[in-house]
């Protein structure tokens, strides 16, 4: 169905090159997956991505910008996740103008910034605001989203062939033209349209909708559902046991009469019609790419509470098997559950990125957890809105996480951690390196404890990275916590301190500071993080019965 009128023949050879492609050797950006978690590569280096997304119309005045980029540059970001919209670039059909894209390229090349730039094409936040004129205007060409009663949507189908190749033509024309003008590889990533699925109804129904409807799940779907079927989403097997896990037939035989087999029915069809603009956009530039997600808030219900068939963690496997040019599919996380979130994403390999969040206190921890998550990047939403500022909780954060960047993306998973103190709690237990480590939250629990320790646990941040560089010997950023340790491997059975510094990483060699002692290890029992701006401290253990 997805390549009727696309041409066959480009995609069979976009989907083989993407299989096979070796990584790039002239500096080009890819993820690298050989390791135990996966990274962007850039200039063929390893790169965090500290970043931050500008609003939505910032980037459409060369004007606004201009004191924006120095400003992003000196609140510590590295990287500025920037719009890029399909009404500005092609604004008569055809004619093509690129100098938003330009100048957004050399604003971030003067503040030593990159970029990851957002594809606002077909669909943003469920609706298609952002297709140029010449396609919102006629409907007869360019076919929107239908309700039941076969009224049109402010929103373009994801079931129109006209839609997705006029789309798909503006993403390479610019795809090109950043392969042309970015030598610098200032342009790190991209996103294919924004937070995309149905806003109202759970599903399209449109004739070209509805004719789909009755037709039968596609292979390709099942094989993967059926060789995945061990791994996939709680949430998905839940809808599929329904029907007795059926494998043959049409989609609500297969997963119910129901507003989430509707759901399921758009998510495969949003993969595969990006998944198209993804391909004949790497066919001109092949820089990894991404979709972004609006996700699941509280009532559930697809096209009212999110749109319908948006890379929600429910519908992930049906994204992972619908798409091959996408590399990432990434949560936006507004909501409390960070931790819960991201390990929902953190499946069948899908890397962790991610796009949007919030910034503030909450943002400075939350990008500690993030990292100790191995995330690729971090993004708080509004950045230049928030007024960001060196001395910010943001900064303070991004700048433990660029001291550490060498020893991030070279130690292996399995030697990392990291904690982040979520409503109500006041402690956690990491277990890593042969240790029990016990992390108490600043204002939660130990003396008095109870209801006054709760509401204190909920008004500030905290949060460590922890990193095992060697046995009996920790890294860890943290703020807002104390962190104790209690041997949980063979040999003698109690641990304590035998040396604390405080310090810095300089290109990646640790430079001493202070040595801690006395009250700022509580006589030894623990290492102290107090007060809401993270530091470093190197641990070294030793053991005794
Ligand atoms: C999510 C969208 O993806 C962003 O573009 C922005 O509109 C925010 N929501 C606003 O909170």
């Amino acid at each position: 169905m997805f390549t009727r009128g696309f041409s066959t023949a480009f995609l069979l050879f976009a989907l083989t090159a993407s299989a096979n492609a070796a990584p790039p050797t002239d500096g080009t950006p890819y993820i690298d997956r050989s390791g135990s978690l996966p990274h962007v590569m850039v200039d063929g280096k390893p790169f965090l991505m500290l970043g931050g997304e500008l609003r939505n119309s910032s980037t459409s005045s060369f004007d606004y910008m201009k004191p924006i980029w120095p400003r992003m540059a000196a609140a510590k970001f590295n990287t500025l996740l920037a719009v890029t919209t399909w009404e500005q670039i092609e604004p008569q059909e055809g004619k093509f103008d690129f100098s938003y894209v330009d100048a957004a390229i050399a604003g971030a090349q003067q503040s030593g910034l990159h970029l990851v730039f957002l594809w606002f094409g077909s669909w943003k936040n469920g609706v298609s605001s952002y297709p140029p004129i010449w396609v919102k205007s006629d409907v007869k060409r360019f076919p929107r989203v239908q309700d039941e009663h076969g009224a049109n949507l402010e929103t373009l189908s994801a079931f129109s062939n006209a839609n997705r190749d006029a789309d798909a033509k503006a993403y390479a024309a610019l795809m090109k033209h950043i392969h042309q003008v970015d030598s610098k590889h200032t342009v790190l990533m991209m996103q294919v349209e924004n937070e995309s699925g149905v806003l109202g109804p759970a599903r399209d129904h449109s004739a070209e909708a509805a004719a789909a409807w009755q037709k039968p799940v596609p292979d390709a779907l099942m094989a993967f559902l059926t060789k995945n079927k061990a791994q996939l989403q709680p949430e998905f097997l839940d809808v599929w046991a329904r029907t007795g896990y059926k494998t043959r037939g049409t989609w609500a035989e297969v997963f119910g009469d129901s507003q989430r087999a509707e759901e399921i029915f758009e998510a495969w069809q949003y993969s595969q019609y990006i998944d198209a603009v993804a391909a004949a956009g790497k066919a001109e530039y092949a820089i990894p790419m991404y979709v972004n997600a609006w996700l699941t808030q509280y009532t559930g219900e697809p096209g009212g509470d999110h749109p319908s068939g948006g890379a929600v963690s429910r519908v992930l496997d049906v994204w992972l098997a619908g798409v091959s040019h996408i590399d990432v599919l990434a949560p936006d996380i507004y909501l409390m559950d960070l931790r819960g979130v991201l390990a929902s994403y953190d499946h069948l390999g899908n890397p962790l990125f991610i796009p949007e969040t919030r910034s503030g206190a909450a943002g400075g921890a939350n990008a500690l957890y993030a990292f100790g998550q191995g995330v690729m990047g971090f993004s708080p939403f509004a950045v230049d809105q928030a007024a960001e500022t060196d001395n910010g909780p943001l900064a303070a954060s991004y700048r433990v996480l660029d001291q550490l960047t060498p020893l991030l993306t070279a130690i292996d998973k399995s030697k990392m951690a990291s904690v982040v103190r979520q409503q109500g709690e006041t402690k956690a237990v990491v277990e890593l390196g042969g240790y029990l480590l016990r992390i108490q939250y600043e204002g939660g629990g130990g003396r008095g404890g109870g209801a006054a320790a709760v509401a204190a646990a909920t008004e500030s941040a905290a949060a460590a990275l922890i990193i095992n560089t060697a046995p009996d010997e920790f890294i860890i950023a943290g703020e807002g916590v104390t962190v104790s340790f209690t041997p949980n491997s063979k040999g003698p059975k109690q641990a304590a301190l035998m040396e604390v510094d405080e310090g810095t990483f300089n290109k990646g060699t640790w430079v001493p500071g202070r040595w801690l002692n006395g009250d700022e290890t509580s006589g030894g029992l623990s290492l102290n993080f107090r007060g809401s701006t993270p530091t470093l401290q190197k641990v070294k253990l030793y053991r005794h019965d």
